[in-house]
């Protein structure tokens, strides 16, 4: 059992709360220690966290060290990766961290490689053409077909590696809308796509509702029910939901039940990865999260880089009050980041419910949202520089581009380095006067003012590959299960998913009988507009 441990009952929360109303948010004055950076920066191998723009004083985070230890961190962590089923209100083990243990002597660990072999073969054959479809065409175009951890994980690392494609492209449906389906089938030819139907569950209605429209798009466009054998693989924990779907045993891709959906990217899962990038990028990708999930086990909390954005995170959702972060990935490539982290973090601790069932009285999850940069400097950045609201910031960039066209991505660096140096130092008012010179005009001086103090985390990474990629994204999951712990909320589950689902079904064969049922004044009055428009 994880421990069971009210936050708010600890001497460092009382304390932390104390230092709180004391706190001026004077980032800036925090320099006056020179060895800040120093002090507040951490390297893995070639991935540099610089956390010393956060408002963090090293009183506060001696402070949250404790936190960690009265909440007992340590022994969450060893249960985590013993397989303890801490996930307890599905009453299973979380065990992703396993998936990337390509050495690990056990039962779990020989069922691991044994399917990343499978991966393995599949994925080369489909990239050296060796893998034919029925009109003895070799394979040129993937679909994934799959929603939630099924879609954004594979999704956003595929992209990421883009640079490591070759012969095949991927193309990824998830919404129950048909317009993504149709836009993605357009210009698709039957005789050189496969299909990989992703699900854990293998009920999820988009992604049956998407994968039966596409079976019947191959059938309608030359295939026939034999062929479906080299066109269709399903990737899911349910086996005999996929045989009766008409996917052949052979074609299916295992995971277990000790696999959460979005820590799912490092399973079977990540096969639109094999396939895009190779096979040898996925295996760097599981040792890249492997180096980080040992930095996490065994690096002492003062020096552990994910458990020290957590306890960051953690200072500012439930003492200062900043309610939302920033993902801002400086890097075309990371565009699918910070809807991964969205799903990843917000549907991990996104609860109000703690161990015991109660209600608790503080915050969990923060709102995860962000865009890449440059693109967000031109959109939302005011609101972060200017706005009434303090959103902390993570920037994410690479110092080596993976292109050749050096101004580009000197002048996006640039950006980099300028955005959180910005929000740290504002502009003063003498600043502001001096830059208008003579044509001073006081009434605008106030509204050029920065206040500046706007903290800020930057990662600073040599190259994007799937190695350092791996690190990036155990680092964000560590930092989850992290807050969770302290939250003394069960990150793994995520029963708050359950009840659109389950209202949309009777909804669902109202529509369909053009009848309305038994409903709010609200959802009654939207129902028979509908019918009445649709009509
Ligand atoms: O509805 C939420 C969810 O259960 C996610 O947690 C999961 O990643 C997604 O749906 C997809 O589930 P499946 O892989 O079973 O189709």
């Amino acid at each position: 059992m994880l421990p069971n441990i009210n936050p708010t009952t600890t001497k460092s929360w009382d304390t932390l709360l104390e230092l709180a109303k004391k706190d001026t948010g004077d980032i800036k004055s925090l320099f006056q220690d020179t060895e800040r950076f120093e002090k507040f920066s951490f390297k893995i191998d070639d991935l540099l966290f610089d956390f010393s723009k956060n408002n963090l004083s090293e009183e506060v985070f001696k402070n949250l060290i404790t936190l960690t230890r009265e909440c007992n961190l340590a022994e969450a962590v060893v249960l985590q990766f013993k397989g303890t089923k801490i996930n307890e209100t599905e009453d299973r083990a979380v065990l992703h961290t396993a998936l990337r243990d390509l050495n690990r002597a056990d039962e779990n660990g020989n069922k691991v490689r044994a399917e990343l072999e499978k991966i393995r073969t599949f994925s080369e054959k489909l990239l050296s053409g060796k893998w034919k479809g029925y009109s003895e065409k070799s394979i040129t175009n993937i679909v994934n077909i799959g929603i939630g951890g099924s879609d954004l994980g594979p999704k956003m690392v595929t992209y990421a590696l883009r640079d490591h494609w070759s012969t095949i492209t991927p193309h990824f449906v998830s919404n129950v809308d048909a317009a993504q389906l149709l836009e993605e089938l357009n210009g698709l030819n039957p005789e050189t796509t496969l299909f990989i139907i992703a699900s854990k569950t293998f009920t999820t209605q988009e992604t049956m509702t998407n994968a039966e429209s596409a079976k019947r798009w191959f059938l309608e466009n030359g295939g026939n029910e034999q062929a479906i054998a080299k066109h269709f693989v399903a990737v899911s924990t349910n086996l005999e939901v996929v045989k009766s779907f008409g996917i052949d045993e052979k074609n299916m891709f295992v995971f277990w039940d000790w696999v959460g959906g979005r820590y799912s990217l490092w399973s079977a899962i990540g096969l639109s990865i094999a396939c895009t990038a190779g096979y040898h990028c996925f295996e760097d990708l599981l040792k890249g999260a492997y180096k980080m999930d040992i930095h996490f086990r065994d690096a002492s909390f003062e020096e552990n880089i994910p458990i020290i954005a957590a306890l960051i995170g953690i200072w500012y959702n439930n003492f200062l009050e900043y309610d939302s972060m920033a993902i801002l990935p400086y890097d075309h490539r990371l565009r699918y980041l910070p809807s991964y982290l969205q799903q990843a973090d917000m549907e991990s601790n996104g609860k109000y419910v703690d161990r015991n069932g109660k209600n608790i009285n503080y915050q969990s999850g923060p709102i995860v949202w962000g865009e890449p940069g440059t693109n967000g400097q031109h959109a939302f950045y005011q609101l972060i520089h200017q706005g009434t609201k303090i959103i902390p910031t993570e920037f994410i960039a690479f110092a080596k581009s993976g292109h050749h066209h050096t101004d580009h991505h000197e002048k996006l660096l640039a950006n980099f380095f300028a955005q959180s140096k910005a929000l740290l130092h504002g502009k003063t008012e003498k600043q502001v006067q001096s830059e208008m010179g003579e044509n001073i005009r006081e009434k605008l001086v106030p509204y050029k003012l920065f206040g500046g103090n706007r903290p800020s985390t930057s990662i600073l990474i040599k190259e994007l590959t799937p190695y350092n990629l791996g690190k990036l994204i155990a680092y964000y999951e560590h930092k989850i299960f992290t807050q969770g712990v302290i939250w003394n909320i069960f990150s793994y589950d995520q029963w708050g998913v359950e009840l659109g689902k389950q209202l949309a079904k009777p909804i669902l064969s109202e529509i369909k009988n053009t009848r309305n049922g038994d409903h709010d004044p609200s959802t009654h009055g939207l129902l028979n507009t509908y019918f009445d428009m649709r009509k």
